[in-house]
């Protein structure tokens, strides 16, 4: 048996990646060890969104040196800063023995065989004509309760600060008929919800072989179906994909949840024209109400980019104006980054550190004081809880509700997988505190 470690950085895509890079290890006698002391084979996916993630990468990899040059440990680097800048992570760390991007993990037992037979460092990081998921083993069981399911990959919007449409390529959507078998699988492997995942996921548009195209609405609506599937998420959408099926969806289909992540980056006209972003504040607005139109109780979350380059206070404003009104119950925001080989990153006008340092504090204090009050009014409630795994305490179980609220309540292990309507108790910092109701059979065998 020899041991594997994955350390991942990045988004959701790279954790699901992650686990289909320990499948397809597996058949060469690979298995998962949470540390890389001791591993044979370490690999860091990793990601290169802002420039501070990408840098993490050269310092871990100057951790990792001592376990290859001690007991020969093989370095992996996958993801996306694999696919940006492989030949620059050989030259700077030559003792890495693989790099690999995004689309070639299908390759990896192949490159992992290569490099053990020293034939030096190998590099993939073509996009090949093939599709890795034609390749890739189908997920089996242990992805947990709640699993994620990668549908769409890849991104054609190319915002001019981004550089996912380099590192993930074009657009690429899996046809429904794999999808659904994927999803059978870790139904029966004991996933109670799926989210599903792309770049641009709502921009999917999948065909199977002789049949129609179909959109991310239609495709849900078949998800449904699956008994023992109770809950399906999806992420991340795109403002200008979100198409009045997907919104109708909301509306028809109970196992769909009512929370959607749906990035504006900017609430100030100029700043999203000169991202590329193909709307406007407006337009993202009337989206924002068509959805709560479909499912009254929906909730939203968003990214933010404080400090794009030429953004001025009053645009910055025009951002929190947009928070206001909308309220959001949750958010993820950054400074902005320039990024290589990107169009922003040209751009005169960068802003100055400390503007973006100030404007980021005043944003994230109100993403905050909207997330408390949206937890703080789900006290006294009595709502469904999808039990994922134990707590932190003994006897404790965690889950989530259907807006994505973490909620810990005492539980046997029994509880997980399972949908229980629990009462919200208090709303702490990073969870709610929850017990399940009286009348509740499951509380008794707690
Ligand atoms: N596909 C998604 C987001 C992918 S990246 C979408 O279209 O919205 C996740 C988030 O990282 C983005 O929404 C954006 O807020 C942030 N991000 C991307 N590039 C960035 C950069 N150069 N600097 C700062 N934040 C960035
Ligand atoms: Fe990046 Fe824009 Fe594509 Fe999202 S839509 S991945 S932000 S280029
Ligand atoms: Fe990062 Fe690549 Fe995801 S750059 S955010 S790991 S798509």
């Amino acid at each position: 048996m020899k041991k594997l470690h994955i350390k991942t950085y990045g988004c959701q895509m790279n954790v699901y990646d992650s686990a289909r890079m320990a499948d397809v290890l597996a058949p060469l006698g690979y298995a998962p060890v949470d540390a890389p002391e001791g591993a044979d084979l370490v690999i860091l996916n990793t990601c290169h969104i802002r420039e501070k993630a990408a840098e993490k990468v050269f310092s871990e990899l100057g951790r990792l040196r001592p376990l290859k040059d001690a007991n020969g440990t093989m370095l992996a680097v996958a993801g996306c800063v694999a696919q940006a800048e492989g030949e620059a992570i050989l030259a700077r760390a030559p003792y890495v023995d693989v790099v690999l991007g995004p689309q070639a993990y299908h390759r990896l037992p192949e490159l992992v065989a290569r490099a053990a037979r020293g034939g030096g460092a190998a590099l993939d990081t073509d996009f090949p004509v093939e599709s890795k998921f034609d390749h890739l083993p189908v997920p089996g069981a242990g992805q947990g309760v709640s699993a994620f399911l990668t549908i769409q990959e890849g991104c054609d919007k190319f915002c001019t600060f981004c550089v996912v449409p380099y590192t993930r390529g074009a657009e690429f959507s899996r046809p429904p008929a794999d999808i659904e078998r994927d999803a059978r699988a870790l139904v029966a492997g004991g996933a109670a919800e799926i989210t599903l995942l792309g770049q641009n996921v709502n921009a999917y548009h999948g065909r199977d072989a002789g049949g129609a195209e179909l959109g991310l609405g239609a495709l849900v609506r078949r998800l449904a179906k699956i008994d023992g599937l109770a809950r399906i998420r999806y992420t991340t959408s795109h403002p200008r994909d979100m198409d009045d099926d997907m919104i109708a969806a909301h509306a028809d289909t109970p196992a769909l949840m009512p929370f959607v992540h749906l990035p504006v980056q900017s609430g100030a006209n100029r700043v999203l024209e000169a991202m590329n972003r193909g709307h406007t504040a407006a337009r993202y607005l009337d989206i924002v109400a068509r959805l709560r139109a479909a499912r009254p109780d929906l909730a939203l979350s968003s990214d933010f980019i404080v400090g794009f380059p030429g953004e001025t206070d009053a645009e910055f404003e025009a951002t929190l104006d947009l928070i206001r009104a909308v309220g959001f119950a949750q958010a993820f925001s950054f400074k902005y980054s320039p990024r290589p080989g990107t169009p922003a990153s040209l751009l005169d006008r960068q802003v100055p550190e400390a503007v973006k340092d100030a404007r980021l504090q005043r944003l994230q204090a109100l993403l905050k004081a909207q997330q408390d009050d949206f937890n703080a009014r789900a006290v006294g409630a009595v709502v469904p809880v999808l039990y994922e795994r134990a707590g932190r305490n003994p006897g404790q179980m965690v889950g989530k509700t259907p807006w994505l609220q973490a909620v810990h309540a005492a539980l046997p292990e029994t509880a997980a997988g399972k949908v229980l309507p629990t009462r919200i108790l208090a709303a702490g910092a990073n969870s709610l505190a929850g017990a399940i109701p009286d009348s509740n059979p499951e509380r008794l065998s707690a």
